[in-house]
């Protein structure tokens, strides 16, 4: 059996598919050998970065969600990508409690990204859209 596999899906903009996108993303990655604690980080991470496209992205209007995932090994590769407003100011939209919207939100998608994924690589470019790739690695089994 190869050890290398992937899937594409691409969902409109809408916060029920946030839900949809969570649920296959997990069950896509539970071909690999994650704690359940680890299925739920990335769970988290997914929704997290899925529900940024659709609030911030694209500002809960219509628009595209691309969502990549792939292994290779042991690690996970999540590719999220929206082609909205984008993200003027990268490094400072990932620090802990940043948000456009402080009346509303708690700004903390991305340090959850962070903390449960083990790398987040986040690209963007103002009214051309943002990736956010996660990656997530498979610990060696302690026998
Ligand atoms: N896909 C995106 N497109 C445009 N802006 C984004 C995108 N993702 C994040 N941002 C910007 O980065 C900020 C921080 O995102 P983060 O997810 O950490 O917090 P939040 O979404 O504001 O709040 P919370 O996730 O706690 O509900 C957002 O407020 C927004 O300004
Ligand atoms: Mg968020």
């Amino acid at each position: 059996m190869t050890t290398t596999n992937w899937i594409k899906l691409e969902i409109p903009s809408d916060t029920r598919n946030v839900a949809f996108a969570r649920t296959a993303v997990a069950l896509f990655a539970s071909q690999l050998d994650w704690t359940l604690d680890e299925l739920e980080d990335i769970k988290v991470a997914v929704s997290e970065a899925v529900s940024n496209s659709v609030i911030h992205g694209y500002e809960l209007q219509d628009g595209l969600v691309k969502i990549e995932v792939s292994y290779e090994g042991p690690e996970l590769r999540v590719v999220v990508e929206d082609y909205g407003r984008g993200i003027e100011h990268v490094e400072q939209a990932q620090e802990i409690g940043y948000t456009r919207l402080p009346e509303e939100r708690m700004g903390l998608g991305f340090t959850f990204m962070h903390e449960y994924m083990d790398e987040v690589l986040v690209s963007s470019q103002i009214d051309q859209g943002t990736k956010v790739v996660m990656i997530k690695r498979v610990q060696a089994s302690e026998s």
